[in-house]
Formats: C-alpha cells, sequence, structure tokens
C-alpha cells in the first residue's frame, strides 16, 4: 500500500505531509467539540435545565470551532499542494538530469513520446499520491484508534470495539484488490504509452502517409489501439468502481451498525442522550478517512504505476562520467568491431588514421558501414571493441561537451529550429556578430536569396521546412562552419541537392580543408579525388585505402566504382 522507493526519493516532501496530518487532525478536534457541543445542548435543552439563554455559549464556541476549522481545512489543502509540488520538481528534475546524464545515447532508452508522457503525465500523477494518499494513509489509521478512546471513555466501550473491528476491512478490501489494480494499470499505462508514440509517429508522417494513401491504413491500425485502450480503461473503471462499492458497504454499513448499538444502548438506558448523540454524529467518522483512503487509493495506484516507469528510466545503466577534454590531435581507429544488435556485426576490425589537419575520404556501397564510423567517432555509439582514440585520448574517457567542441558533425537532413535565420546560427557561435553571419552566408551562397528576404530575420519554420533541400543543406555548412571546431565531419552532405548548390558546399569544404581536419564520407568518389587518403568500405571492412591515384593503379574496387560512376557522368554529357 505503501512506496517507500518514492518517499525516499523525496524526503523534502516529508514535512508537509507531517504537516497536512498534524492539520487533519486538529480539524478532527474540532469537529469532535462542535459535536460534544450540539450533543450536551440537546441534552440539556430536552431535560428542560437549559433556557434558550444558555445557549449563546454554545453556540459562540461552536461558531469559533467553524472559524478554526475553516483555517486548518485551508492549510492542510496547502500542505498537501507543498509535498506534491516538490516532488513534482525533484522528480522532474531527476528525469532531466538522467536524460542529460545518458547524453545523445538516450534513445536508445526510450523514445521522445514516451519520456515526454513519463515526465509530464506521469509525474502529474504523482501528485495525488503525494498530496492526497500518503497524508491519508497515516491520517486515517489514527483517527479510528483515536476516536476508539473517546468513544470508549465518552459512551460504550462495545460500541467503540464493535466499529473499531470494522474500520480494518477497509483497507482489507484495499490490499484484495491491489494484486488485480497493479496489473490493470501497469497494462493500462503500457497501452496509453503505446498510443502516445503511436499518435507522434503518425501525426509527424503524415506527409508520406497521404502520399501513399495509407492514412487510411494507419487509421484502421490507430482505432484498434484505441480500442485496446477503451478496453483497459474500462477495465480499470470496472475494478474501480467495485472496490469503491465494497468500500462503501463497509464504511456506511459500520456507521450504522454503531448508531444502531448506540441506540440500543440508549433505550437499555445504558447511555446518557448526550452520549448517544455524540455517537450518532460522530459513527461516520470512523470510517471516512478510511473511505476516502480507499478513493485516494486508486488516484495513486495511477501514479505507482506511472512511477514504475519512472523508476525503470532512471535505473537505466548510464555511460561513465567522462571527465577527460581533448586538443587537436589525430584520430585513431584500431582494431574497432562494432554491431547495433547482437545477431549481426556491422563493422569487423576496423582500422583508420585520420592525421591532424588532413583530408580523408571514406567511400564504399551502401550498408557498408560508413555513416555508423561517423558515429561512434562522434561519440554517439561506443564500439564493442578495439580503439578509438582523439588526440592520444580515449574516446570513452572524453566528456560529451570537450568531444562536441572538437567535432562538427554535418549529416545529410540537418535539424533547424522554429526561429528566424540568425538564432539558428548563432547557436553555433553565440558570440558572433551580425557582419560575421553574412560574411558566412555569403561564402555559402545564400547572402543574397536572404537579401530578397528578411535578411537574418528571415523566419524558418520548424526544421526548416519553408527552406529548399539546397538552401537547408548550405544553411547548415554556414552554421558548422560558425562552430569552428577543429574536425569536421561531413556524411553525405551533398546527397540529393542541386549541382550548384553542391558546387558552394564543396568549394567551402576544399577551403575548410586548408586548415581543419576534415572527413568526408560520400558515395561519390569525384567528392574525394583531392583526398589525402581514402578509405574504400566494403561490407565492414577497409578493403582499401590511398590516395585517388594510388587506389587506381591497384585496379580494386575503387578503380571499378570509379569506371563506372565517370562513364555514367560522362554519358549524363554526352546525352546532353
Ligand atoms: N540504428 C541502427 N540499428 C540497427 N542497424 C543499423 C542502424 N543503423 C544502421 N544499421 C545497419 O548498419 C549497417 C551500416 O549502416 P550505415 O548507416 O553505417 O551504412 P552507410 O555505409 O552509411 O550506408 P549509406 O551509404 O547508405 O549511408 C547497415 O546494414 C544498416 O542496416
Ligand atoms: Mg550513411
Amino acid at each position: 500500500m505503501f512506496d517507500r522507493r518514492l518517499m525516499k526519493m523525496c524526503p523534502e516532501s516529508k514535512k508537509y505531509i507531517a504537516g497536512n496530518v498534524i492539520l487533519q487532525f486538529l480539524e478532527l478536534c474540532c469537529n469532535t467539540a462542535m459535536i460534544l457541543m450540539i450533543a450536551f445542548s440537546v441534552q440539556n435543552l430536552y431535560n428542560k435545565t437549559w433556557g434558550l439563554t444558555d445557549l449563546i455559549l454554545p453556540a459562540v464556541m461552536i461558531a469559533v470551532t467553524v472559524i478554526l476549522r475553516f483555517f486548518t481545512t485551508k492549510y492542510a489543502v496547502r500542505m498537501s499542494y507543498l509535498a506534491s509540488r516538490t516532488v513534482k520538481r525533484v522528480m522532474r528534475e531527476k528525469i532531466y538530469t538522467k536524460l542529460l546524464r545518458l547524453g545523445t545515447s538516450y534513445r536508445e532508452h526510450a523514445t521522445t513520446a514516451e519520456l515526454v508522457q513519463e515526465s509530464v503525465e506521469g509525474v502529474e500523477q504523482l501528485e495525488s499520491y503525494f498530496g492526497l494518499y500518503v497524508p491519508q494513509f497515516f491520517y486515517a489509521f489514527m483517527v479510528p484508534v483515536a476516536l476508539f478512546f473517546l468513544f470508549g471513555f465518552g459512551g460504550s466501550w462495545k460500541v467503540a470495539a464493535v466499529l473499531l473491528i470494522c474500520v480494518p476491512l477497509i483497507p482489507g478490501a484495499i490490499v484484495m484488490v491491489q494484486k488485480i489494480a497493479k496489473k490493470i494499470l501497469s497494462k493500462y499505462w503500457g497501452q496509453y504509452t503505446k498510443l502516445g508514440s503511436t499518435f507522434l509517429e503518425n501525426l509527424q508522417g503524415m506527409t508520406t502517409l497521404k502520399t501513399y494513401q495509407a492514412d487510411e491504413y494507419k487509421n484502421v491500425e490507430m482505432n484498434k489501439e484505441s480500442e485496446r485502450f477503451r478496453k483497459v480503461t474500462m477495465a480499470v473503471l470496472t475494478m474501480q468502481l467495485n472496490s469503491i462499492t465494497i468500500m462503501d458497504f463497509v464504511a456506511y454499513g459500520g456507521a450504522a451498525l454503531g448508531i444502531l448499538l448506540a441506540v440500543i444502548a440508549f433505550l437499555n438506558k445504558e447511555l446518557a442522550l448526550a452520549n448517544v448523540i455524540f455517537m450518532i454524529l460522530l459513527s461516520a467518522e470512523f470510517f471516512l478517512p478510511m473511505r476516502r483512503l480507499g478513493s485516494y487509493f486508486h488516484v495513486a495506484m495511477n501514479g505507482m504505476a506511472a512511477s514504475d516507469k519512472i523508476f525503470k528510466f532512471l535505473s537505466e545503466s548510464e555511460p561513465d562520467e567522462k571527465t577527460e577534454t581533448v586538443s587537436d590531435g589525430n584520430i585513431e581507429l584500431k582494431n574497432v568491431c562494432f554491431s547495433y544488435d547482437k545477431e549481426r556485426e556491422i563493422l569487423h576490425g576496423v582500422n583508420i588514421v585520420v592525421p591532424r589537419g588532413s583530408f580523408i575520404g571514406i567511400v564504399g556501397e551502401s550498408g557498408s558501414g560508413k555513416s555508423t564510423i561517423a558515429s561512434l567517432i562522434t561519440g554517439r555509439r561506443t564500439a564493442d571493441s578495439g580503439k578509438i582514440s582523439i588526440g592520444g585520448k580515449d574516446i570513452g574517457t572524453v566528456s560529451e561537451d570537450s568531444l562536441m567542441r572538437q567535432i562538427t558533425y554535418i549529416g545529410f537532413g540537418p535539424v533547424f529550429f522554429k526561429g528566424t535565420v540568425r538564432e539558428n546560427l548563432l547557436l553555433a557561435d553565440r558570440t558572433a556578430s551580425d557582419d560575421k553571419l553574412w560574411k558566412v552566408l555569403s561564402d555559402c551562397e545564400l547572402a543574397d536569396f536572404l537579401r530578397s528576404r528578411k535578411g537574418l530575420d528571415t523566419a524558418l519554420a520548424e526544421n526548416a521546412s519553408n527552406l529548399s533541400g539546397g538552401q537547408k543543406q548550405r544553411l547548415a555548412l554556414a552554421r558548422a562552419i560558425l562552430h569552428d571546431s577543429p574536425v569536421y565531419i561531413f556524411d553525405e552532405a551533398t546527397s540529393n541537392i542541386d549541382i550548384e548548390s553542391e558546387e558552394a558546399i564543396l568549394s567551402q569544404i576544399s577551403k575548410l580543408s586548408e586548415d581543419k581536419t576534415v572527413v568526408m564520407i560520400s558515395h561519390r568518389l569525384a567528392n574525394v579525388v583531392n583526398a589525402d587518403t581514402v578509405y574504400v568500405m566494403v561490407s565492414g571492412n577497409i578493403a582499401e585505402s590511398g590516395t585517388h591515384e594510388e587506389l587506381l593503379k591497384q585496379n580494386g574496387v575503387y578503380a571499378r566504382l570509379w569506371q563506372t560512376q565517370s562513364a555514367l557522368e560522362n554519358y549524363g554529357k554526352e546525352a546532353v
């Protein structure tokens, strides 16, 4: 009934929970005092020992207790709020820090939609757990014991004992449904996050779905998933309703039994009128806190099921703390093996040397492992065996910050943020002046286009969808140049774009390679003819390496590829 991990996670909230319990208890004291006053007033009026004027004092005292109750209720709610606010803050902070610690590899652990749901919706659910359920848990056990003694001393021990015996039936019912509830709720949460992921994915891929007229099919698929979600939601509601019915039966049945016993005792002249009125008015209080605990329990279970997912994410193993910083130097891959999944090794002992300041080409057929090498050098993936070093330091020990300062990766399909061109460029160099930005834009042949729009204030839509493919790629290059890192990796940065853009980019890359280390991954061999060394990959192995001329002389894979590509290009020219 109680999740210690959650309490341990946020000890700060303990004081607010205690505050809430104390205030609720004070509220009960006010209630009891008020009922006591009413009971005695009724008795004295009934026995005619009091006149109407004698009612002034009790009336004033009742008014005072009502005012006191107003404040205790108000502050109890405030304490609930503070407890849940603290927990939400701490949990969100923990998720965020975990994400940062997992670094760029976080996507291996959870999808974006899952994370958003856990950190927003899941954490929200914890609000009821800490704000309502936990304080009620303590309060609900304190009240029957306190009332037992009050009833015993103030009336009949027999009635008090019967009521006290009935109370544990409610937590009994809770424990009984807990196992079933846990199972159903975990299913509910699983289905909920799954539906969220599918929804997000389909929404993002809407254009593609429309293109292939597959939206109808996806619609049917999503309907099926929604139906599964509806069913599991109904199962949750049915379970909750059933258990609440049982709890109501115990709570109100128990109170009725107490009242009946008190009335019988009164008729047998074992109890005075004031005592029986007191017991009648207060017997429901025996059960109500437990009953309320029962309803909070269902909300809290939801939070606990969500927290299971959060704890699972928080306990994911993290990469070791990396503290080394790199200075400019050679990049070396020695006998590097890598696989995405156990069944299939992608790189089988790759050896590459990228000397400082050199221009290196990596070519090879599609799927041979070129981009995989780039992801290893940029620290997005970790090699299974072998060694990767930068400036003499093992890449596994270098901090992400330092690595990102050292290497800029430009792939195909760069990411831009909604905002202005200036804002997107300043990501790479926060202090760059407008002049500097214009200079780089002009080098990347974007200046004229942007001048015809709103200059640096030209608005970019989400992921720069209002630019052409070639413009986007040139803007990505401009941003990369601004980053001014010692090493640049271009991974098919000129694929599928217009010839002018390609030429502009290639000429900038060639300029960059004069004083930077450049690794150029390309399927077009013409792009790497000037490289100091070209590595030719075949199925995860380096099949050949050397300069363009040396490789042609070898008359191997590279030479064959070169002949095919040259023939194709010449054919194109002849045809024109
Ligand atoms: N995230 C991934 N999970 C599992 N396998 C992957 C993943 N990314 C790539 N692969 C597999 O690894 C192999 C190498 O992929 P990689 O992207 O390195 O090829 P590439 O040489 O860059 O190809 P291309 O020229 O088409 O870009 C491929 O067979 C691919 O199926
Ligand atoms: Mg690739």
